[in-house]
């Protein structure tokens, strides 16, 4: 709604870096991302009413749609898919990227090559085609080769696939509980597949339960550490604490939390999340809450894309602040839905109304931001988006916390409850190996 924004001020504006007109123009994401390629329609059995699920194919350009490179006399040609044509490949670019063993270390992959020896003027002497690439000459002596696919990859915009590790993503409402999705233990410790499709389905979903993990904390640390090792913050690494409130001794409480994000007081907040219901005695109650930010990003742009666009553009500072000497705060702030500024797409959700401070806009209109953060509250506490299962002993959760929201509701009794954080970069870093393999990923250092 237009009076959302109405009230900020020039000197505001200007400091968003939006010109003059109305701000509706620059809705953002200014273009869907392009990585969208079809919406699939998802029949909801419980409530007999269709949800869409936007689908987005993110896989890396097919074979049979990479355009093979051209050679024009000394010129190298690769296709760009925002001009529809084929583009020159600048010399220094290519010869930067050589591949060969003098010019990348074999061992390390590091740049051994001397960039700024490069003749600026450098220009190729023969450039000759093969079936798989091109051999290039240059004037300064050297030699190299390019794969076909690496020259067809170079000017694709859609290009982030595998340094971003993405992976083709479906939105969820609560009907997921029909369905959710689920590995078994041994295979995500046993077998690299199994490994692969544990994380694909965390990419995919933004979780993936772990069934037949034993009771322990010892054997939940270890699956955790199958994707990498456990984050250490100021609360310390892997957790296991029991919540005991009849004796009243504990700091940890037994209230209700309202879905948010962990760790918005770090300027890289954690990557994935685990829990691990070890046991729960003398009480009831403690069921968990999921909740995907995605979707519910999804459906506030459609419905109030000027709530939407406000949520992603003003800063939100956060702060951990419980424990003597220690305030964490972010080095910047944050919006709530932060994007990719490459391509536009959502890429984080950063939500925790308790760790909030700092509300980056100027008093007099900082109402602005109440408003389009209630819509988003209002959306995401809504029974169609509110997944809530009871966690059992033998399975865990793991969840993307950079996209779901979690909470869980009040309870009883004595609960025993192990876990921790990995960091984003790890997580993906280990999901894109597996998927694309070492050398895929390699290959695809400077292109992918
Ligand atoms: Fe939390
Ligand atoms: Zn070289």
């Amino acid at each position: 709604m237009a009076h959302l924004l109405r009230g900020l001020n020039q000197a505001y504006r200007r400091s968003l870096r939006i010109p003059g007109g109305p701000v509706s123009r620059h809705v953002y994401p200014a273009r869907a991302p392009a990585s969208i390629k079809s919406v699939r329609v998802i029949h909801d059995s419980s409530t007999n009413r269709a949800a869409v699920a936007a689908h987005v194919s993110a896989s890396p350009q097919q074979e049979s749609t990479l355009k093979t490179p051209i050679v024009e006399g000394s010129a190298i040609k690769a296709y760009s898919d925002t001009v529809n044509d084929f583009v020159g490949v600048p010399n220094i670019w290519l010869r930067d990227n050589c591949q060969c063993s003098a010019c990348v270390h074999e061992v390390t992959k590091q740049r051994l090559l001397d960039t700024f020896q490069i003749p600026r003027d450098i220009s190729i002497t023969s450039a000759v085609k093969d079936s798989q690439g091109v051999k290039v000459a240059w004037s300064d002596g050297h030699k190299s080769y390019y794969n076909d696919d690496f020259l067809a990859q170079a000017a694709l915009k859609n290009n982030g696939v595998i340094r971003q590790g993405l992976e083709k993503t479906t939105l969820w409402y609560s009907s997921i509980s029909d369905n959710p999705p689920i590995v078994q233990y041994d295979a995500a410790m046993n077998s690299n597949e199994g490994l692969k499709e544990w994380l694909s389905k965390i990419r995919e979903y933004g979780f993936c339960y772990v069934d037949g993990t034993p009771p322990t904390p010892e054997a939940t640390e270890q699956l955790l550490e199958r994707i990498s090792f456990i984050r250490v913050t100021h609360y310390g690494g892997f957790y296991d604490f029991t919540s005991d409130l009849a004796s009243k001794d504990t700091a940890y409480t037994n209230i209700a939390l309202d879905a948010h994000t962990d760790t918005t007081y770090f300027s890289d907040p954690a990557g994935l999340q685990a829990f691990h219901l070890l046991s729960h005695t003398a009480g009831a109650g403690g069921a968990s809450l999921l909740v995907d930010g995605f979707r519910a990003a999804a459906d506030l742009q459609a419905q109030d894309p000027q709530a939407y666009e406000l949520l992603s553009r003003v800063n939100v500072h956060a702060h951990a602040s419980g424990n003597a000497g220690i305030s964490i705060q972010p080095y910047r702030g944050f919006p709530v839905l932060l994007h990719d500024e490459r391509d536009g797409r959502l890429a984080q959700v950063r939500w925790n109304s308790s760790d909030r401070a700092g509300i980056e806009l100027p008093l007099e209109v900082v109402g602005s931001w109440y408003e389009a953060a209630a819509k988003w509250h209002a959306l995401v506490s809504a029974p169609e988006y509110e997944y809530w299962c009871q966690l059992t002993p033998g399975r865990v959760v793991v969840f993307d916390n950079w996209r779901v929201m979690h909470g869980r509701s009040a309870f009883t009794g004595k609960r025993r409850i192990c876990g921790g954080y990995v960091n984003r970069d790890d997580f993906i870093s280990k999901f894109k190996v597996l998927k694309w393999g070492q050398e895929g990923v390699l290959k695809a250092l400077a292109v992918g």
